[in-house]
């Protein structure tokens, strides 16, 4: 048996099926830029997340960006970043000209709760990120920004579909960000994005920023840029929702299974609360000082893996830095991402499991 990480061919026949219909309509249709599939989209995720507003875009890094712009963070000023995500978190602010200040994670990956410490007189803004799906304390975390004045951005892109206290990711900072990549758990068929907001001023200027300025047509207020989302994609994005909620029971179902197979291997840390509504299991990320031994085992008996991520951000020639990154730095040496999608099958995951419990019993 080979099982990939992910492979996206994979898809079943019902959601390639309506993919093509959706496509063929639109074809017909001529659109394809704004109109009203990006109205939909916007209109259904608007009412799966309770967010008052939703602002489709081109991709998650974009997003982010223009919830900085809209934010009028820049030069001078200086945003708390976790050392342990993904890339865009921190280029998003250099982008804009201000400087991420990185800040270590706890042992999952997600923004130590003492963050504070990192404030300074010229802190604008912390942007937490619900890392690998899991979200962070958010409670505790806007509670210390409304203390401090802080704007809270909260990096969303992996964390589609969790909800603490019944509050989707994303709602609860001053703008919440999402991606649509094609291996997100909502990912399009192509590049798109989405910023989330309760503010009506907020939504108004990330729609200009991300149209050139440009409230009405020819009309440029604001130095913007082109930031659209494409209408074929906002198009698809509205047919896998309508897939979503299974894939995400499903998803839960497989990462049980592996929790059931696993739980009793010493020298094994599973994820934690990935069964938990705050964590729509994107990633299933176990951590072993044996982690680069077992990937290669693990490739050897056919079993794909991948490593978010093998670089804290401090460690990139981009953002190097020093400081205290400790648990970041172990998540970069000891994490693996073991497969976990809806297109895989519960043999595949048994036999996953089966093959992780060779290689702890054998090594
Ligand atoms: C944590 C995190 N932040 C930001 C992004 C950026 O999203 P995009 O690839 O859509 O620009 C991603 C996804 O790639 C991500 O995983």
């Amino acid at each position: 048996m080979r099982v990939p990480f992910l492979d996206l061919k994979r898809m079943d026949s019902e959601l390639k099926n309506a993919l093509k219909s959706k496509f063929s309509e639109m074809l017909d249709l001529g659109v394809f830029s704004g109109g009203e599939e990006v109205k939909s989209l916007e209109s259904r995720i608007s009412t799966y997340l309770n967010s008052p507003f939703s602002i489709a875009c081109a991709n998650g890094t974009d997003a982010m960006e223009l919830a900085l712009r809209a934010l009028q963070i820049g030069s001078g000023d200086e945003v708390i970043v976790p050392a342990m995500t993904w890339v865009s978190t921190a280029e998003a602010v250099a982008m804009v000209g201000a400087k991420p200040i990185f800040w270590d994670t706890d042992a999952n990956g997600l923004l130590a709760a003492d963050w504070g410490e990192a404030i300074t007189q010229n802190t604008k803004a912390v942007m937490p990120v619900h890392l690998y799906g899991k979200m962070v304390d958010m409670g505790n975390l806007m509670a210390k920004a409304k203390k401090y004045k802080l704007f809270v951005i909260e990096d969303g892109a992996q964390s589609f579909g969790s909800f603490q206290n019944n509050k989707a990711a994303g709602t609860f900072g001053d703008v919440g960000c999402l991606s649509f990549y094609p291996t997100k758990n909502l990912g399009a068929l192509g590049e798109a994005g989405m910023c989330l907001t309760d503010s009506l001023e907020l939504t108004e200027r990330i729609r200009q920023l991300l149209n050139h300025g440009q409230k009405v047509r020819d009309e440029h207020e604001l130095v913007g840029r082109n930031s659209r989302i494409d209408s074929i994609q906002a198009g698809f994005l509205t047919v896998y929702m309508d897939r979503f909620v299974s894939f995400q029971k499903f998803r839960k179902r497989l990462a049980g299974m592996y929790l059931e197979a696993l739980g009793d291997l010493d020298g094994l840390r599973l994820p934690a609360g990935i069964l938990g509504k705050d964590h729509n299991a994107h990633l299933f990320v176990v951590q072993t000082p044996k982690r680069n031994e077992l990937k290669e085992f693990l490739s050897k008996q056919g079993v794909g893996t991948a490593i978010h991520y093998p670089l804290s951000l401090p460690e990139m020639t981009e953002f190097s830095c020093q400081g205290n990154f400790r648990n970041a730095g172990i998540l970069s040496a000891q994490g693996l991402s073991l497969p976990l999608n809806p297109w895989m099958r519960e043999e595949e995951i048994e036999f996953v499991s089966g093959k992780v419990r060779q290689f702890f019993l054998s090594h």
